[in-house]
């Protein structure tokens, strides 16, 4: 998909991912609306430090009419620019998500409440950020009469969604979370095939660890667990190695229905050693 002058949308934008990817898209020459639950007045600084071509809408990606009105708000922020250039809303990199630390218990129902939590943001979130994206984008299409849905050769958008590598392994040390990022895979093969037909693609990376708030306090262990586990490199990614990977996803019509790892060849896996303490101890409570 084509970035210049195009509008793209990046939920989380406000996050340490979501910033990085809306800097590249618009040295790129996209135009870009950041979505997030922070602030107006923190968010729209975040945008004013990334420049003129970024708008911050507060949205939650939870509540799908939020959702349907930040589409709106970015279109008509941006109106002016697209129709002197011919450009159209084309996309979405879908960077919001939380993961919930809470020390571990015996009593596998205490992860109950923050399951639902994770639930309601990372997997019925995407769902919900995909569909209106995807509706968005078709809208700006005519539809040929007499046709019942829509249907084109050419490529009309893309969306990138974040799982992890937390929904490849799922272990121990991420109950509900890996779970609830796993579904994030499944819907980007689900909506890759049912969006097929309107030309628009559905991508997703699946990052190790980055370092951002998300991960703020965890990097000691996941650090020693890299060392241990991963091939090469054994560190974090840097964010602007993700933010190529989704420049890739974005640029290469090929890619569909496709999860990239970005994790040095990390597998997470639980030490059950008899000598080693048990994993749950070892593991920092990463629900
Ligand atoms: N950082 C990592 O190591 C890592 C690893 C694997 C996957 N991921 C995934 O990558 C994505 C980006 O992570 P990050 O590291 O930038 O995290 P981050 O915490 O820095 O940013 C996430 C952003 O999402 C926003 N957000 C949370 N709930 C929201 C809601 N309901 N509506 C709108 N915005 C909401 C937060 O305010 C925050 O700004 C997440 O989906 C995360 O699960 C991150």
């Amino acid at each position: 998909m084509k970035v210049a002058n195009n509008l793209f949308i990046v939920t989380g934008g406000a996050g340490g991912i979501g910033k990085a990817v809306s800097s590249i898209l618009t040295s790129k020459g996209a135009l870009v609306a950041l979505f997030d639950v922070l602030d107006s007045s923190k968010g729209s600084e975040v945008a004013k430090s990334i420049g003129d071509k970024a708008v911050y809408v507060q949205v939650d990606i939870t509540e799908s009419n939020s959702v349907k009105k930040g589409i709106e708000t970015a279109q008509q922020h941006f109106a002016k620019e697209l129709e002197s250039s011919g450009g159209k809303l084309s996309g979405c990199v879908h960077c919001a998500g939380i993961a919930i630390k809470q020390e571990w218990t015996n009593n596998m129902v205490d992860s109950i409440p923050n399951f639902e939590k994770m639930l309601k943001v990372n997997t019925v979130g995407t769902f919900v950020i995909n569909a209106h994206v995807a509706d968005a984008i078709n809208a700006q299409y005519p539809k040929a009469d007499g046709e019942r849905f829509f249907t084109t050769d050419e490529e009309r958008g893309i969306i990138v969604n974040f799982a992890s590598v937390a929904g490849h392994d799922l272990y121990a040390r991420c109950l509900s979370y890996g779970p609830t990022k796993a579904a994030v895979l499944g819907m980007t093969r689900s909506f890759a095939d049912f969006l097929g037909p309107s030309g628009i693609r559905v991508c997703s990376v699946s990052p190790s660890i980055v370092i951002s708030g998300l991960t703020a306090g965890f990097s000691g262990y996941f650090q020693d667990d890299l060392t241990a586990h991963a091939a090469f490199p054994r560190s974090p990614v840097p964010a602007e190695k993700i933010v190529d990977t989704v420049l890739h996803l974005i640029e290469n019509q090929w890619l569909n229905g496709e999860d990239i790892r970005v994790d040095g060849g990390w597998r997470l896996v639980t030490n059950r050693a008899k000598d080693k303490a048990d994993p749950r101890e070892l593991a920092p409570g990463l629900e």
